[in-house]
């Protein structure tokens, strides 16, 4: 009987400036560059046992086993990975998330960068940064920005080998940023960010005018780190949101992800500015709200949306680390 096991634990990051838009759906290769901030509040901690004793594969979702159409995702995920380790073992996967599925949260991100490090240990496959990247790419484009702590750019390339993240030095900046969620709806979205973004680039009239001013935001987004500017950070981190989100609202059917709740969310974030408190939101494919904040500003904006919303809809996250791959054990 032959049994590797690995483990994981990667957590989540929020785009400041968003992927949206595949040129490459097998290889999930991005229209754009993106860039995110790793937060600590929420991740994913995954197990994975190969063994020639299993005649399938199983994924067990906190401590639930998933059905066929769940498992197959993330069996066709392991394919790639038995395909680069010449290994035709079945496994069972183990994956716990400390953040909600598939509500706009980011659980694709840790899930999927989690589940790349921990099948990677497991069969002993190169566990540098940059390949774990590449093959966190494959299962969502997101997770691989999960690999690193803080800051980190996805370059888009132009094949398998070429798009990756790569962490972005900031001079210790994320350390004083505080990233606060606004929980509006926990449950699972209507319209993936997969089946989301695909429909836009097929079909939004915006989706050119997103394209066009991505590599600007960019820029902005890179000198605000190399700054500390946390304003000029704020706005475009914004503006971004805003300009994906607007490519919906074009699309054919058209559709938003946003909600009344959201909607009072980031007229409350315009209320606070126009106050004298910087802060600015994003939202991804969902309708929760993440407020941008300078620590020293957390428990003022926390205590005003504490007016608005109910405690348990309020987290505050801060930066956080990269994936940390925990366990190789062998059993012959
Ligand atoms: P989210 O906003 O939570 O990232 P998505 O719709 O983009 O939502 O992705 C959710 C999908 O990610 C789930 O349906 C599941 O296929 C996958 N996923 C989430 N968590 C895990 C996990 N721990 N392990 C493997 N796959 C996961
Ligand atoms: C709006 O990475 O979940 O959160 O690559 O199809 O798995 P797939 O999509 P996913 O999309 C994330 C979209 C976003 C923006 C972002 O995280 O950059």
């Amino acid at each position: 009987m032959h049994m590797y096991k690995g483990h994981a634990r990667a957590y989540t990051n929020i785009a400041l400036i968003k992927y949206w838009g595949k040129a490459d759906q097998q290889l999930i290769l991005p229209m754009n560059n993106s860039l995110s901030l790793t937060l600590d509040a929420f991740y994913t901690e995954t197990s994975v046992t190969f063994s020639s004793t299993f005649s399938e594969d199983q994924f067990y979702l906190d401590n639930h086993l998933q059905d066929r159409e769940t498992t197959v995702k993330v069996s066709r995920f392991l394919d790639l990975i038995r395909e680069k380790a010449q290994s035709q073992l079945f496994a069972k996967v183990d994956s716990q998330n400390f953040v909600p599925t598939a509500a706009g949260l980011a659980s694709s991100a840790s899930g999927l960068a989690a589940l790349a490090g921990a099948a990677s240990a497991a069969l002993g496959l190169p566990l540098e940064e940059k390949e774990l990247s590449r093959l966190a790419r494959r299962g969502s484009g997101s997770a691989c920005r999960s690999i690193y702590g803080g800051f980190a750019e996805w370059e888009k390339g132009d094949s398998d080998d070429s798009s990756y993240a790569v962490p972005i030095p900031s001079n210790g900046f994320e350390e004083e940023l505080s990233m606060i969620f606004v929980v509006v709806n926990d449950q699972q979205k209507d319209v993936s960010s997969r089946d989301g973004m695909q429909r836009t680039v097929e079909t939004s009239a915006f989706y050119d005018g997103w394209l066009a001013t991505v590599p600007q935001d960019l820029a902005k987004a890179r000198t605000a780190i190399a700054n500390k500017d946390f304003q000029s950070l704020g706005e475009v981190t914004e503006a971004s949101a805003l300009k994906m989100h607007g490519t919906t609202l074009a699309a054919v059917p058209p559709f938003t992800y946003w909600s009344a709740e959201s909607m009072r969310a980031m007229a409350l974030v315009r209320q606070f500015r126009n106050e004298g408190l910087a802060c600015y939101f994003t939202l991804d494919a969902g309708p929760n709200v993440k407020i941008l904040v300078e620590k020293k500003n957390e428990s003022t904006v926390l205590s005003k949306l504490q007016e608005h919303f109910s405690a348990d809809q309020l987290i505050a996250a801060h930066a956080g680390p990269g994936i940390k791959i925990m366990t190789k054990e062998v059993e012959a």
